[in-house]
């Protein structure tokens, strides 16, 4: 990997993906994005892997997509080249991904970050989707994501101006789930990790796919798939165990079976 660093095993069942372009400010190539892509699939694919945590470090997360690969684009380069592919597969991916945030997380960066399913920010970090500042708009999820996170006044603004947001911005409006001081982004961060990665991952699989699909539905429709997935974890080793474990009173012992 040429941009982005991994470590499958950064500790039992939790893997780390790190942006690697610090000159950069972390801007999203295509190699990058593909290497994420690429490596996502892979994680999602390992079972000793249950949840991953995207960070771009302690100073910058990302300052969006890499301008100058795209300045000179045409419009039928960008539809040919097809990046929003490598977007849809990271959406794809089953099991929970913590961005950990710290400085900038602009445009491609913000949108990257609203991909993940929750954020822990540090208390340097900014959110802003800036496009509009460089002749144009967000392309992947910014109006979307960011419009159902805060809600239409703020991401209007946001959208429009290109104005950036402080972290305690980003908690107030319901964009992150926490701030941390800078120095414990990782500790913090992996500290929701581990409280993931001991539930049943089968369990963890169908409620990450149940809450992304209220996005999708009408409530009755959200509530029939909820309540589908729900009796499909009774088809699980692991609710038997959990609930085994809790009339046993011990801690139980989930196997993603
Ligand atoms: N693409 C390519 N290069 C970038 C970049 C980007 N998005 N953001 C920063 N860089 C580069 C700069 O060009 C600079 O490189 P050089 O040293 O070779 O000149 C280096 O990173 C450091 O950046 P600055 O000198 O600008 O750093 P700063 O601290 O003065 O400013 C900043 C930081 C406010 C983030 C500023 O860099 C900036 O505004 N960046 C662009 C932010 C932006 O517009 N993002 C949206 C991109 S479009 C998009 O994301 C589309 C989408 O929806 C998918």
């Amino acid at each position: 990997m040429e941009f982005i660093k991994v470590n499958p095993q950064l500790e039992k069942h939790i893997a780390l993906i790190e942006l690697n372009r610090p000159k950069e400010l972390n801007a999203l190539n295509r190699q990058l994005m593909l290497e994420i892509r690429d490596t996502l699939r892979k994680l999602d694919e390992d079972d000793n892997v249950r949840v991953v945590i995207l960070t771009g470090g302690q100073k910058v997360f990302a300052a969006g997509a890499d301008i100058k690969q795209m300045a000179d684009a045409t419009a039928i380069d960008m539809l040919n080249i097809d990046q929003f592919s490598t977007w849809d597969q990271i959406k794809k991916t089953r099991k929970p991904i913590i961005a950990a945030v710290s400085g900038f997380a602009l445009g491609g960066g913000c949108e990257l970050a609203m991909t993940c399913d929750m954020i822990i920010a540090s208390e340097t970090a900014r959110f802003g989707q800036p496009e509009i500042k460089i002749g144009t708009m967000p392309g992947a999820g910014g109006t979307q994501r960011l419009t159902r996170a805060v809600g239409k006044a703020m991401a209007m603004e946001l959208v429009l101006t290109g104005k950036f947001i402080s972290a305690q911005e980003a908690l107030d409006a319901g964009l992150i789930n926490r701030i941390v001081p800078v120095e414990l982004l990782l500790d913090e961060t992996l500290k929701l990790a581990r409280e993931i990665a001991k539930q049943s991952p089968v369990a963890i699989k169908l409620a990450k796919e149940a809450v992304n699909n209220a996005f999708n539905s009408t409530l009755d429709e959200g509530l029939v798939f909820e309540r589908k997935n729900f009796y499909l974890t009774f088809a699980s080793q692991d609710q038997k165990e959990g609930m085994a474990a809790f009339v046993e009173k011990r801690n139980p012992d989930f196997k993603g079976k």
